[in-house]
């Protein structure tokens, strides 16, 4: 992706596993190692184990896109629909052959077919937007790189196409006509907002837990657990804290999703297209998040468990009239449609590269089109 993210603070943490990725002064921990401060070094426990006392939590996250953000090509669905096909990634690239292998994707361009193949080894993203595939690489300039491959799979209109990104993009070097190598923080990052825990280590990832899962945003559950099996009443436990509050959900939300700080202050400033996928950026610039006192986040609207698009239209209408009742005194209502049609208008689904649809998060009246 091509905004570049801030290393940022490091938060005071006992978690052995996130002292020794900043060690290395690149993946800046989230929030989550706020979790582990106050207990000792809790492990991971995957979440199969979280879904004997939490089913209706691991079914909604299991049908949304945080259970599938990441995996092996030969386990990816979607790596496999490349297989046998050529497909034209434009000049000087020119045309990939795809074949499937024991160890899943692999490909050859048209021009070098004398040679072996090059494998795609991890498919990320869902695909429900789109799934792009990663490979990584020894490199004499970083110790972690990694190739974005050129062709993507858009589920916005079923179809392959260029990634996001690469239009216009030039091959620096042999490589690069395999499409765009990324190095350093920006791999490492790649692979941090895609899978609950995992290390590049070379060309592959060490303790890799695919998919952001429960312990991504709950933190390592090993304490919480035992806890659990002794006492129906645990203490509490998410991300460290006894509750939620606008700031911590942020921070979490944001980690990811983007906030401000990872913006390039001009993009930011004029609010350019690009921003529309980043919505934690929209949202910090709306009235709703300005005059509502710390009370309107993202979970005001979304179950960080769901699908947001399991949710009807009509529903997220009714948390606008939440606030905005005809009625109330508490808040303005709309003059021009009091109870119905406020996303459409107010944050309407907008087209973004390939097809791909966002809904912009800064809330507000628009001129009219
Ligand atoms: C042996 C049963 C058990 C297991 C396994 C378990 N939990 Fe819990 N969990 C509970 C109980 C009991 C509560 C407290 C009652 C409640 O809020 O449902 C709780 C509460 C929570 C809460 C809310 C706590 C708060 O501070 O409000 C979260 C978040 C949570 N669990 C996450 C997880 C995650 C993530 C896993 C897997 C790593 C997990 N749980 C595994 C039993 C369990
Ligand atoms: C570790 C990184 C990470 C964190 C933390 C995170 N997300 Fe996501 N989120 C993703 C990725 C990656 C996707 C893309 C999933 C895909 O490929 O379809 C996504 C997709 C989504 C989607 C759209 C897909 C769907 O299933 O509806 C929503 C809504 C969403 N996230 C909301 C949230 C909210 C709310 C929070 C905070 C409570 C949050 N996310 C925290 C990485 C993250
Ligand atoms: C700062 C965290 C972050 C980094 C770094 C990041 N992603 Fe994502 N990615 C997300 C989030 C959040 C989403 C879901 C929202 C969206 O679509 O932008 C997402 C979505 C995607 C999607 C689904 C299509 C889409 O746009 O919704 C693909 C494919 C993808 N990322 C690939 C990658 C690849 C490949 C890299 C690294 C080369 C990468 N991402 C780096 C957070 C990140
Ligand atoms: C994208 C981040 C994210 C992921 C992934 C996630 N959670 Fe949560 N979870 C949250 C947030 C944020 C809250 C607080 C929501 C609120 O206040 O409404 C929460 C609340 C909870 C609660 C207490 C409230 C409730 O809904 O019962 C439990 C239990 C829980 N999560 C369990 C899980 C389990 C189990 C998984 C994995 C199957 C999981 N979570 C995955 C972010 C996440
Ligand atoms: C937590 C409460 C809350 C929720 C939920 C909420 N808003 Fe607001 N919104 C506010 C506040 C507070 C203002 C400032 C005006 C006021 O006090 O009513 C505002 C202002 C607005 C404005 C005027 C913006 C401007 O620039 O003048 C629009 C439009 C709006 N909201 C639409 C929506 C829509 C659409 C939704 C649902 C998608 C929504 N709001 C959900 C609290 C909320
Ligand atoms: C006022 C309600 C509201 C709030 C607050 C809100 N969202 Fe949304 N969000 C929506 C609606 C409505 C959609 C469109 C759902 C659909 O597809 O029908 C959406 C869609 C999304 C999507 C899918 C991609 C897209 O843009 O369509 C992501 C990701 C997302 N929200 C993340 C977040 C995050 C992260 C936060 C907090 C920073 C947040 N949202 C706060 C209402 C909200
Ligand atoms: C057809 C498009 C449309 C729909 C549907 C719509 N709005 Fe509006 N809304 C507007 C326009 C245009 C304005 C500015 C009106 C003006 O300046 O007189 C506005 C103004 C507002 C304001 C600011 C009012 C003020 O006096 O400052 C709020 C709050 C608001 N809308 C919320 C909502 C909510 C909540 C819904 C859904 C129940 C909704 N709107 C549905 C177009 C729409």
């Amino acid at each position: 992706m091509m905004v570049a993210v801030a290393s940022g603070f490091c938060l005071v943490t006992l978690c052995a596993r996130c002292v020794a990725v900043d060690d290395k002064g690149e993946v800046r921990p989230s929030n989550v190692a706020e979790s582990v401060a106050s207990v000792s070094a809790p492990t991971y426990v995957g979440k199969q184990v979280c879904r004997e006392c939490h089913p209706q939590n691991f079914d909604l996250h299991q049908h949304s896109g945080h259970a599938d953000t990441f995996s092996r090509s030969v386990d990816s669905e979607i790596a496999k629909k490349y297989a046998g096909k050529a497909l034209d990634a434009g000049n000087p690239y020119g045309v990939f052959h795809y074949e499937w292998g024991n160890e899943g994707l692999r490909t050859r361009r048209a021009a070098d077919m004398d040679q072996a193949p090059f494998a795609l080894q991890y498919a990320v993203g869902s695909g429900r937007n789109a799934m792009t595939l990663l490979t990584l690489i020894d490199d004499k300039e970083s110790d972690a790189a990694g190739i974005e491959h050129r062709i993507s799979w858009f589920g916005s209109h079923g179809d392959f196409g260029l990634t996001p990104g690469h239009i216009g993009m030039t091959p620096q070097d042999e490589r690069g006509l395999l499409g765009n190598v990324v190095r350093g923080k920006s791999v490492r990052q790649c692979v941090y907002c895609h899978t609950t825990t995992g290390t590049i280590v070379g060309t592959e990832i060490v303790d890799l837990v695919a998919d952001v899962n429960c312990e991504k945003c709950h933190g390592p559950g090993s304490e919480h657990v035992q806890q659990a099996r002794r006492s129906e009443t645990p203490p509490p436990f998410s991300i460290g804290r006894d509750r939620w509050d606008l700031e911590a959900e942020l921070q979490l939300c944001g980690d990811c999703h983007r906030l401000p700080r990872n913006i390039d202050p001009v993009a930011l400033r004029e609010y350019s297209a690009e921003l529309l996928r980043f919505q934690p950026v929209g949202m910090l610039r709306s009235e709703c998040y300005l005059e509502s006192d710390g009370n309107f986040m993202c979970s005001t609207c979304h179950n960080p468990h769901q699908d947001s698009k399991a949710k009807s239209t009509a529903a997220y209408e009714q948390d606008c009239l939440g606030c905005h009742q005809p009625d109330s005194d508490a808040h303005v209502a709309c003059s021009v449609s009091p109870t119905s049609g406020c996303v459409e208008c107010h944050m309407p689904a907008t087209k973004f590269e390939q097809g791909m649809v966002f809904h912009d998060h800064w809330i507000r009246i628009r001129d009219a089109e």
